[in-house]
């Protein structure tokens, strides 16, 4: 029988090698637009996988985007391909704020963006979490244009439930830091509301003061969604309130911005995939011994130059990158800014692309 065989034979048998390689894929405009998947992406990812569902190549999902914990959106991911996908395969423009959390303790903080700002950041550790939609409901008249709004607002964040009283005290605790998680829902009153919040030491309505630290979960200026041209992401937004900020305030806004095409997102990727790989084929040898990377090649497959391609050139070695023509590029030949390594249609031919060489 065969699992007997396997057993006779298991302690002589050599492990399988792991692969020398390893792919970041990002998701807006490669795997996904709007939330329908595009270029072949299902039927591509499976490839990626063994007959019985393993993965087999170390994969991940590099993307500026997100507004829910990476465990939901690996859910998410895993329904609308069709594989198994675990959350450390999933980085978004927002995970490394996770690494801020003890410089926050016990300070009030403020979410923005779409999804569950709010939760994300609970669920990385902080623990006086307020999304902006709960933080302005509790400053009556603070957005003078609310009455004219005939949609209903804070429905998206499962923190803001119908309350009345604030769980912290708004009125008096200052905010002590700003993070945007995702691109901000109504510009109009977010805007107000953070140069409130920023040009007051973090009180809105009092005088001015020091700006608490601001941090952006990426710079896209714009993004591939289900529209059939660019929309504008959170680099456009953070313009606006720099621009806003800078003009009623006698200092600059300060801020720092993640997410690619920052060098460390590229570090922090390739780690993951050393341990996913690890994990994967915990007991073959490593085919790269001595080297700093185990990874000959780790591909980048994105569709923004500016974004995912020029992130991979600053990473350097070991990362190559493929230019896809299904979202921000749709060039013939190659960028010519930042040029990628390898420019082809859709995802699955990307993957086919790195089958060939690599397998
Ligand atoms: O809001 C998402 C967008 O800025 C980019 O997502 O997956 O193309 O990095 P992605
Ligand atoms: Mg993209």
């Amino acid at each position: 029988r065969p699992s007997d065989v396997a057993q006779r034979f298991s302690h002589t048998a050599p492990a399988p090698a792991r692969p020398s390689f390893g792919i970041a894929f990002d998701i807006d405009g490669v795997i996904l637009r709007g939330r329908s998947p595009i270029g072949g992406a299902p039927r591509a990812i499976r490839r990626l996988y063994s007959e019985e569902g393993t993965l087999k190549i170390p994969f991940l999902f590099l993307t500026n985007g997100g507004g829910v914990p990476e465990h939901k959106r690996a859910l998410e991911l895993s329904q609308l391909l069709g594989v198994n996908i675990s959350p450390t395969q999933v980085v978004h423009g927002h995970s490394p704020y996770r690494e801020l959390v003890k410089r926050f303790e016990d300070d009030l903080i403020v979410a923005v963006g779409k999804g569950e700002p709010a939760v994300v950041m609970s669920t990385y550790g902080f623990r006086k979490v307020l999304s902006i939609d709960e933080y302005a409901s509790y400053y009556k008249d603070i957005d003078p244009l609310a009455p004219f709004k005939t949609w209903k607002v804070g429905q998206t964040d499962s923190h803001m439930s119908a309350k009345v009283h604030p769980s912290y005290d708004v009125y008096s605790e200052r905010v002590k830091g700003v993070f945007v998680v995702s691109d901000p829902i109504d510009w109009g009153r977010d805007l107000q509301v953070l140069c409130d919040i920023l040009s007051t030491h973090g009180l809105p309505g009092t005088e001015k003061g020091d700006q608490p630290p601001l941090y952006f979960a990426a710079d896209d200026l714009e993004y591939q969604a289900a529209f059939c041209s660019e929309r504008l992401g959170m680099g456009a937004f953070r313009i606006a309130l720099e621009s806003i900020f800078n003009e009623i305030n006698d200092h600059p806004l300060k801020y720092t911005s993640f997410g690619k095409p920052n060098p460390f997102v590229f570090k922090n990727a390739a780690n993951i995939l050393e341990k996913l790989v690890m994990s994967m084929y915990p007991n073959s040898q490593t085919p790269m011994e001595g080297k700093d990377y185990q990874f000959s090649t780790i591909y980048m497959v994105g569709d923004n130059p500016k974004v995912d391609i020029n992130g991979a050139m600053k990473a350097g070695h070991p990362w190559s990158s493929v230019l896809t023509r299904t979202g921000v590029f749709r060039g013939k030949d190659n960028d010519p800014q930042f040029p990628a390594d390898v420019v082809v249609d859709t995802v699955e031919d990307a993957i086919n692309y790195i089958l060939k060489k690599e397998c």
